[in-house]
């Protein structure tokens, strides 16, 4: 399929993840050469303040909030997510010293990796798909057909419909991780 949806999305959500990577990976070398690793250390706490504000979407979605467009909160739940998580990442690669930490980093990564996939591919796909529906049904074909043409995009667009009841349950592991971790520093040190 030449322009199919995989590839359409696909790439917008790697380069998201990458950039993350990749900007993760700058800081932690600006702080080697400045000297000045143990800024990672509370880079923690800036980290996950920014990804706790970033759940001011949530309070608006549930109407725990009257004010705020919910597609601006949803914007900033975004953008700040995925920086929020960039701290955290720098400030996990400064000192990873017991397993916990280990565990909240890679539920982060794949928390924010579900997110992406929220934000670039269940969104958009299901918006290409209406679109191509909407083109097909105004070129003349029958239902059969444009049923038949865009099989696969929409078995994707169906698959990922189920979306949402991965990244909100991986937010909460990640959540647990997280707190159990924290807990951990305050009474052991590590
Ligand atoms: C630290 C990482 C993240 C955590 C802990 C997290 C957590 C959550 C939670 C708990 C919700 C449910 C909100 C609600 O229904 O009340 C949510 C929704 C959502 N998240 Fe994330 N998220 C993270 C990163 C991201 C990123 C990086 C993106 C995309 C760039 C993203 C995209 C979305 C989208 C599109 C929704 C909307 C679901 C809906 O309301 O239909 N998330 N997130």
């Amino acid at each position: 399929m030449k322009h199919s949806l995989l590839f359409k999305y696909i790439l917008p959500f790697m380069q998201w993840y990458v950039l993350m990577i990749l900007i993760t990976i700058g800081i932690d070398y600006l702080l080697h050469r400045l000297q000045l690793v143990w800024v990672g250390r509370y880079l923690g706490y800036v980290g996950t303040f920014i990804v706790l504000l970033s759940f001011i979407y949530s309070l608006r979605k549930r109407n725990r909030m009257e004010s705020g467009s919910p597609k601006k909160l949803l914007m900033l739940h975004e953008y700040l997510a995925w920086g929020g998580s960039i701290l955290l990442l720098v400030h996990a690669g400064i000192h990873f010293n017991a397993i916990l930490p280990w565990i909240a980093i890679v539920m982060l990564l794949i928390t924010v990796a579900s997110g992406l996939v929220g934000k670039f591919i269940l969104k958009r796909a299901a918006n290409t798909l209406n679109a191509n529906k909407q083109a097909l049904m105004n070129a003349g074909l029958g239902q059969e057909a444009i049923d038949k043409k865009l099989f696969f995009d929409s078995v994707m667009v169906e698959a990922m419909d189920e979306w949402r009841s991965v990244h909100i349950p991986l937010a909460f592991i990640l959540g647990f991780f997280s707190l159990l971790h924290i807990i951990t520093i305050f009474m052991f040190g590590k």
